[in-house]
């Protein structure tokens, strides 16, 4: 198999089930102008993670890693009225450019950008005794994997769902000789996640226009 034949299964799909439409479209396309990296979850991955919050019927989302809003475009369409999506982002111009795309895509007004390191926003959260969430979404630097687990967990409830990008890394998490620090932080977040009684975990590889990677999916018990 190869990365033509995922890309033309992903664009199959994409036209098969509508899932670029026009608005997507245009967020990808002003990340693109503004210069941010092209590392958004892809459009099948966008509504796997938006049934998931529906699944649980999330109405306070927590999103560590926002980029351009592409993910939490898809996550905040999955919102009841006065649901809520907290996203956290440390770069101010990704924080800015997806503060343009949340309004373009017409959930600006149930979705908190905290531009900040993800580890002390959280503390902050949980500091101000904040609502727990219902999903949580991990999707920024690896090596702080581990604590954004931790810290969320502090901010989660009986049936929270907590689901991380990138758990793969071209199969690399395997190979137990690698010393490549985002693969190293991938495994101790998913040896976290193993040794964490008040989860249930799995994790599920992945192909695609994003190549091959994979999601860790947690329920806490
Ligand atoms: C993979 S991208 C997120 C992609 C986004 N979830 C999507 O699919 O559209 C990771 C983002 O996390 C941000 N980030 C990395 N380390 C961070 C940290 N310590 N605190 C907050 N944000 C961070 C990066 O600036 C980047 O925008």
């Amino acid at each position: 198999m190869s990365q033509a034949t995922w890309n033309s299964v992903d664009d199959y799909f994409n036209g098969l089930f509508s899932l670029d439409d026009s608005v997507m479209q245009q967020v990808q396309e002003n990340c693109r102008v503004a210069g941010l990296p092209a590392i958004s979850v892809s459009p099948c991955q966008g509504m796997f993670l938006q049934i998931l919050a529906q699944s649980c019927r999330a109405g306070r989302i927590l999103e560590i890693g926002t980029l351009g809003g592409y993910s939490g475009i898809w996550l905040a369409r999955a919102l009841a009225d006065n649901g809520k999506l907290v996203t956290i982002e440390y770069e101010a111009k990704h924080a800015e450019v997806a503060r343009r795309n949340f309004d373009l895509a017409g959930v600006g007004s149930g979705v908190t950008i905290i531009n900040a390191d993800a580890k002390p926003a959280l503390t902050s959260l949980i500091e101000k005794s904040v609502d727990p969430f219902d999903l949580v979404f991990i999707d920024a630097d690896k090596p702080g994997y581990v604590d954004y687990l931790a810290l969320s967990l502090r901010l989660s409830h009986q049936g929270t769902v907590i689901v991380a990008d990138n758990v793969v890394r071209k199969g690399e998490v395997a190979n137990l000789e690698t010393d490549e620090e985002r693969v190293v932080g991938v495994r101790n977040f998913l040896k976290a996640l193993a040794a964490e009684k008040s989860l249930r975990t799995t994790a599920l590889q992945t192909v695609g226009v994003k190549g091959y990677d994979g999601f860790s999916i947690s329920v806490v018990l």
